[in-house]
């Protein structure tokens, strides 16, 4: 249990990375929305974006998850194949092909996320419709298999959504992203509505699914724990910049920038 909860260090640095983000830009107003971003992000890596409420992170996100298009710079993506994709330059519906197969998206509020109107195993298996599965065994196969990963009872395989708990909800909606084999996630707040035991639950889950598939995750959040337990990265924003990037470790424990240090420090913790 202990060893479950120490941090895994990837065994080997991959030569090439799958996401690589150039001088990214995209405002609302000034210092409204986030500017002059760039990184590149590994196979495997969890890179996590934390700062103050407004400070840009969700706009980040969507402009990384092909959901917004930004007004300067470019995302390369190094997909299954090994081609480099310029995100902005591919057309509409490449990008949401990524994000149906390669990529996954969890949403803050699983009602965003999920299909309500579907069983919980509908909801599992569209991704993998998708990718062009038609076998109803096979499908459903799949839907109690994942059940079964994020915790949830396999004989609710039929059960409607809104009939789980919010907790449920959210790891259905990991199931549903996670069951295409994606290389990548985004995630924005996932634990962000839920009460602290649920939060706790679900981010031991997520942590073990993270580590045992290989993911990159690029994680919102404005929990300092959360980014502690699951990120190997943080990237600090503070009125549309990135202030300060690092091991998560080192920013925590030896922030560099006056707002890391007051990010870090209990001032703004709620
Ligand atoms: N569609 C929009 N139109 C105009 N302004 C926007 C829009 N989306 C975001 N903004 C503004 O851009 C800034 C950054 O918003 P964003 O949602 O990215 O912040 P955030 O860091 O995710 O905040 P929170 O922690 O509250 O979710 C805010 O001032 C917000 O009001
Ligand atoms: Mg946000």
């Amino acid at each position: 249990m202990i060893q479950a909860l120490m941090k895994q260090q990837p065994v080997s640095v991959p030569a090439e990375p799958l996401l690589q983000v150039r001088d990214l830009s995209l405002l609302y107003g000034p210092e409204k929305g986030c500017q002059g971003v760039s990184f590149d992000l590994y196979p495997g890596e969890v890179l996590g974006i934390v700062g103050e409420s407004g400070s840009g992170k969700s706009t980040l996100l969507s402009l990384l998850s092909g959901r917004l298009p930004p007004q300067a710079g470019n995302i390369g993506y190094r997909g299954k194949d090994g081609e480099w994709l310029d995100l902005y330059s591919a057309s509409e519906a490449e990008r949401r092909t990524l994000l149906r197969t390669e990529w996954g998206f969890v949403e803050q509020n699983p009602r965003d996320g999920l299909r309500m109107g579907v069983s919980a195993g509908a909801n599992i298996g569209e991704r993998l419709m998708a990718q062009g599965v038609r076998n109803y065994e096979q499908l459903r196969g799949a839907g109690i298999d994942w059940l079964g990963q994020v915790e949830i009872d396999p004989q609710r395989i039929d059960d409607l959504p809104r009939t789980f708990s919010g907790g449920m909800q959210q790891r259905l909606q990991i199931a549903r992203n996670l069951v295409s084999s994606p290389r990548l996630v985004f995630m924005d707040e996932p634990t962000g509505g839920l009460d602290v035991s649920v939060q706790a639950r679900l981010l031991d889950l997520l942590r073990g699914l993270v580590r045992e598939l290989d993911l990159a995750v690029v994680i919102v959040t404005h929990d300092l724990a959360v980014a502690r337990l699951l990120a190997d990265r943080l990237m600090v924003m503070r009125r549309s910049r990135v202030v300060e990037t690092g091991l998560t470790d080192q920013i925590l424990d030896d922030p560099q920038h006056p707002y890391s240090q007051l990010l870090v420090s209990s001032v703004l913790q709620p």
